[in-house]
């Protein structure tokens, strides 16, 4: 198991939540990336260091990664357009309307589209991350080989997909030490509680068992808890280094997920 310091990109988001408090249940040093530190200190002061960063800005990374031996970024944006892209100015109807025959020209009105945020954003992660780190943890997507199947074409309306393979493509052509989730639509939360223990108390609503898999083959629902336990569980499990593979809940649940089998039977790509 990893006990270096963990830098949290997205910690204040559904997931991210989640992983900080397993982290920090576990005694992992965290180092909280934000843009907005008010927020993360109600979350986390105290228990993690909270800096202020943005994924979009190299050089706003530059000081918040020294000293970081491992990454898990579970930023992101949404599929489609909403108020988390941060138009330059507010759309009128017809900027809306114009949107349904030309949606490059809104994304282009967006500071924080899928592609900058999940795709450009995660690059520019990469190219501060120090190179000895011991993993880079990494949530994309199902579907990013699929783009053109249903109901993957319409996830991708907005190039989420797209932006998720650029990330992902990204870290794999880094030389870094990495481990790729590929989760399905997110299920149970996202919690948002100020107290970690209320959090680490949450259980899924699913009660589905785990099942991984590789080529992007599955689909399905994930639990935001589960996934949350298989980013710390990655941190320091060989098996699962350099790997990509999907993760959904499916079948029977067992009592306890045993989480090194689960991995054990992803096949080594
Ligand atoms: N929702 C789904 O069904 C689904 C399916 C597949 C994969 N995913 C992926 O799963 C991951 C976790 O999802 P979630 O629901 O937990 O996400 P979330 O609640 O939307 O949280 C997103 C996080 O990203 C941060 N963020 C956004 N833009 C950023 C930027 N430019 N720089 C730094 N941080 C930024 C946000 O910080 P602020 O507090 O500053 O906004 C927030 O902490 C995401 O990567 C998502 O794409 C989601």
């Amino acid at each position: 198991m990893q006990s270096g310091l963990v830098l949290m990109v997205g910690a204040t988001g559904g997931v991210g939540q989640l992983v900080t408090a397993k982290l920090l249940e576990r005694n992992i040093p965290v180092r909280v990336l934000t843009r907005n530190l008010d927020k993360a200190e109600q979350m986390f002061a105290g228990k993690a260091e909270c800096v202020v960063g943005d994924i979009r800005d190299c050089n706003s990374l530059v000081s918040v990664i020294e000293g970081v031996r491992s990454i898990i970024c579970c930023a992101g944006t949404t599929a489609f357009p909403s108020k988390r892209w941060e138009f330059e100015s507010s759309l009128s109807p017809w900027d809306w309307l114009g949107a349904i025959f030309d949606r490059d020209r809104l994304i282009e009105k967006a500071k924080n589209s899928p592609m900058k945020a999940d795709g450009e954003g995660v690059k520019n992660l990469v190219a501060v991350a120090p190179r000895d780190l011991e993993r880079f943890v990494f949530i994309s997507s199902v579907g990013v080989l699929r783009k053109g199947e249903f109901p993957f074409s319409i996830l991708n309306s907005f190039g989420v997909l797209d932006a998720k393979l650029v990330g992902e493509q990204a870290i794999m052509n880094s030389g870094l030490a990495y481990t790729i989730i590929r989760p399905g639509r997110l299920i149970d939360g996202p919690f948002t509680s100020y107290d970690l223990n209320t959090l680490l108390r949450a259980t899924t609503d699913g009660k589905l068992g785990v099942v991984v898999g590789t080529g992007d083959k599955l689909a399905g629902d994930t639990s935001r808890i589960d996934l949350a336990t298989a980013c710390v569980e990655c941190l320091g499990n060989e098996r699962v280094k350099n790997q990509v593979f999907e993760l959904v809940n499916k079948g029977a649940r067992p009592a306890n997920i045993d989480w090194s089998s689960l991995f054990e039977s992803i096949p080594a790509q």
